[in-house]
């Protein structure tokens, strides 16, 4: 969700500081890089050196350092941000805000950006309560500030009540959720396919395919990137699920198909799924024995349901842009094209199979984007950068369409 946003994450002198370490990596494993600065005080909680070891990054806190300014002034942090978070937030920094006090580097970095900050509080319950704290508040809200917290429960200083910190995963939601607000495909809703399918012969023995799943979920994540609520389909696979994803685990062709449109509506559908075309007519409730001298059965198949073509032809439930994919080993543009009108998809990807590119199963993907109108053939990229391009160009076709009917 947060793939390439830069938090500058500002962290002032409260017990909750020991949480940012953990905050610092919840943010980088969803793709965000975090660049922090510490407060004096906060160097009393959680040292430079963790910090720094956990944003891989060197880590700020004096305004009157030389070099610091030479090669990072304090304009420039904030101006290198997509989002400031003050996390754990003291009264103390949020009374110097609400006052426009910067007497340090933390302080001077807030009264100089013109980017959004979100404050998570961590402070005693009275000092919480307090007037002044409270008529803070009201001032920092009024000025468009966002607030994550606080929450109720034990304190630190053995007291119960309103002003702990809320756990780091609450802040990364709320992170997540500013950038979803923004975000191009915002308010749009995706289904993608992904993986292979598994069609059982007997209750031990299936058929399958070679489909890992790495370009499906990728797709995925790249949609729920750009802030579409996104629901992937897949087939068995060891790919982790997408953060940010509603993920549906099926295994045959026709629980996909299920899934699938149950899913619906839905403004986009993506079909990377490698689909079995066919599955075994019978699938026996018992293992088929091996007689012995006896010839190997004969499996005869049946055509399975076409997702693609299905969602391509769903009335009123049609997804407003339907891509499919076209897996081939021979005459991949001219056959691709051809399946893109059969299927009745808007967008086809086309990209060869054969064993000798890797394409299942591996890291690359060599692709060409067939629109209808357009044919673009895309250079090889990783999987992810093939997904990152993808949702892109979804993303300016709805931005397109939108404007068209302004
Ligand atoms: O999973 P990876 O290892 O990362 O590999 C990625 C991939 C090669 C599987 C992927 O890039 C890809 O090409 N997916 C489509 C594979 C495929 O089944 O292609 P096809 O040409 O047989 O089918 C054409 C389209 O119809 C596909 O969008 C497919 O999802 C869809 N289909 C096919 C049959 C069916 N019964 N229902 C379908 O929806």
């Amino acid at each position: 969700m947060l793939h390439g946003k830069r938090i500058l994450l500002i962290i002032s002198g409260g017990i909750a500081a020991y949480k940012c370490l953990d905050l610092i990596r919840r943010l980088r494993e969803r793709g965000a890089s975090v660049r922090c600065v510490l407060t004096d005080a906060a160097t009393q909680f959680v040292t430079p050196l963790s910090v720094s070891a956990l944003s891989e990054d060197r880590v700020y806190g004096d305004l009157f350092s030389l070099t610091d300014e030479a090669e990072m002034g304090h304009i420039q942090l904030s101006r290198d941000a997509d989002l400031l978070v003050v996390a754990p937030a003291t009264t103390n920094i949020m009374a110097k805000m609400a006052q426009g006090i910067g007497d340090d580097l933390a302080t001077t970095v807030l009264l100089a950006t013109d980017k959004d900050v979100l404050v998570a509080p961590s402070m005693n319950v009275r000092m919480w309560e307090h007037a002044a704290t409270q008529e803070n508040i009201t001032t920092l809200k009024s000025r468009g500030i966002r607030f994550a917290g606080p929450t109720e429960g034990n304190m630190a200083c053995g007291e119960f009540g309103e002003g702990r910190m809320v756990e780091p995963l609450e802040i990364v939601a709320e992170i997540e959720t500013y950038f979803a607000a923004s975000a191009p495909l915002a308010g749009r809703r995706a289904v993608v396919t992904s993986g292979p399918t598994l069609e059982a012969i007997d209750p031990v023995r299936y058929i399958a395919n070679r489909s890992s799943g790495k370009q499906g979920h990728a797709i995925a994540a790249a949609l729920a990137g750009m802030g579409a609520e996104t629901i992937l389909v897949t087939g068995p696979t060891s790919e982790a699920a997408p953060p940010g994803v509603e993920v549906h685990h099926i295994e045959s062709a026709r629980e996909m198909y299920d899934a699938c449109m149950s899913a619906l509506p839905a403004d986009i559908a993506v079909c990377a799924a490698a689909v079995a075309d066919w599955r075994p007519a019978e699938q026996g409730d018992s293992k088929i024995k091996k007689e012995h001298d006896a010839a190997p059965p004969r499996i005869e198949m049946i055509e399975n349901p076409d997702i693609l073509r299905t969602l391509s032809a769903a009335g009123n439930q049609r997804p407003a842009l339907v891509v499919g994919f076209a897996a081939e080993t021979d005459n991949l543009i001219e056959n691709a094209t051809s399946k893109r009108k059969r299927k009745g998809c808007d967008w086809i990807v086309a990209n060869d199979v054969s064993p000798e590119t890797g394409t299942f199963g591996g890291e690359t993907n060599t692709v060409h984007l067939i629109t209808g109108t357009d044919t673009e053939a895309w250079p090889a990229m990783r999987k992810t950068d093939v997904a990152d391009r993808l949702a892109e160009r979804i993303a300016h076709h709805f931005d397109q369409n939108t404007e068209a009917a302004e």
